[in-house]
């Protein structure tokens, strides 16, 4: 069985890695990059550092706007997807890469497998919330992390397509934890005081008050503010005139994603509008504070290790400066063999 993993940006690539490992030795498997995201910090390190063979495809798209993106990711992926045949094409969650793989590959006839399926914000302003919905609905196996997800897929009457496999972020998170114990903090901080902080929606960094009372609120933290900036916030804080500088903030690059999962073991708090980082914290037991009217990880939330606030400073400053949440032995996003399963899935279901 001939298995095309379509990625291109940073997520899916930390997604990718444990489905690599997992898929050698049983089943052939094509990588095609789409180029999405093309920084050597955002996408040539995790391939590096992850183990992950080199893309044997690579469509070197990039940046645009997104019907741009899109179109051209349609465009490319058809004529990969004729070139290699594969009996199923692999989606991983909701990125403009996603949704494009999904339409070049159904429309070819080519049965189409989405890992991540079900996962709901339900506020129809995200572009990733439509890549979600429309990719779920063309797929033939939905590869769902939890049962929440899974109760979303069935009210869409979409349960005969769907199986609960566990979130494949949970496997390689456990895997790097135990790698980088005792490594290094990133310069400057130390243990368990200092905060981790991301910001990349488009909805908090596209829009100038928004993106002021989150960086007012992380200047005046407590503590210092590790602020690793992705470049769509350094392009609009420098068009709205905005300081990422100020106050308690150390601006940084991406960190690579070990040193990422180290940086967050170790941190008093994460505050951030990242889907992944939300659940990488909680997974971690550092409490997160994730700048957003809601988050497709409900667990994190209900558990008491997930606060949603306000873009304001009021907003991210209260929810840092909360009581520790109580201790939970819950696990709701599986126990870390999740990529063996998405395998095993693909292999029932090609026979
Ligand atoms: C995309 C995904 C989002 C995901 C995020 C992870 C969509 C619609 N959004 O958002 O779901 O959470 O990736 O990071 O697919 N840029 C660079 N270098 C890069 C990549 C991007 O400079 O390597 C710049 C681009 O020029 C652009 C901006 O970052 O200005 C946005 O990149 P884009 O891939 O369009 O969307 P993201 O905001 O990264």
């Amino acid at each position: 069985m001939r298995v095309l993993s379509v990625v291109g940006a940073r997520p899916q690539f930390v997604k990718l890695a444990p489905i690599a490992h997992a898929m050698a030795g049983r089943v052939e498997h094509v990588v095609a990059h789409t180029g999405q995201h093309y920084d050597e910090l955002m996408s040539d390190v995790f391939f590096r550092d992850l183990g992950i063979p080199a893309p044997d495809e690579n469509l070197a798209i990039g940046s645009g706007r997104h019907g741009e993106q899109t179109g051209a990711m349609l465009e490319g992926l058809e004529l990969v997807f004729e070139k290699h045949a594969p009996d199923w094409v692999l989606v991983y969650g909701d990125t403009n890469s996603t949704i494009a793989a999904a339409l070049a590959a159904v429309k070819m006839h080519i049965p189409v497998a989405h890992l991540e399926a079900g996962l709901r914000s339900f506020n129809r302003r995200m572009p990733e919330e439509h890549n979600r919905v429309l990719t779920d609905h063309a797929s033939d196996l939905l590869l769902a992390p939890t049962d929440v997800a899974a109760e979303h897929l069935r009210r869409e009457g979409l349960a005969e397509r769907t199986i609960v496999v566990g979130d494949v972020m949970t496997d390689v998170l456990m895997q790097t934890r135990r790698e980088v114990e005792g490594a290094a903090l990133p310069e400057g901080m130390t243990d368990g005081d200092y905060y981790v902080a991301t910001i990349h929606r488009p909805a908090n960094t596209d829009d100038e008050e928004n993106l002021r009372g989150i960086v007012d609120g992380l200047a005046s933290l407590d503590r210092p503010v590790l602020l690793l900036a992705h470049p769509r916030l350094v392009r609009f804080a420098a068009e709205h005139g905005i300081d990422l500088t100020a106050g308690a903030i150390e601006l940084r690059a991406p960190l690579p994603y070990p040193q990422l999962v180290r940086a967050v073991d170790r941190a008093a708090g994460v505050i951030t509008d990242s889907g992944g980082l939300q659940k990488e914290a909680f997974l971690l037991r550092t409490p997160a504070t994730t700048v957003r009217p809601e988050t497709e990880w409900t667990e994190t939330v209900d558990l008491g290790w997930n606060v949603l606030v306000e873009p304001t400073p009021e907003g991210v400053r209260s929810a840092v400066t909360r009581p520790q949440p109580a201790e939970t032995e819950e696990a709701p996003y599986g126990d870390g063999a999740a990529a063996g399963r998405v395998v095993d899935a693909l292999l029932a279901a090609t026979r």
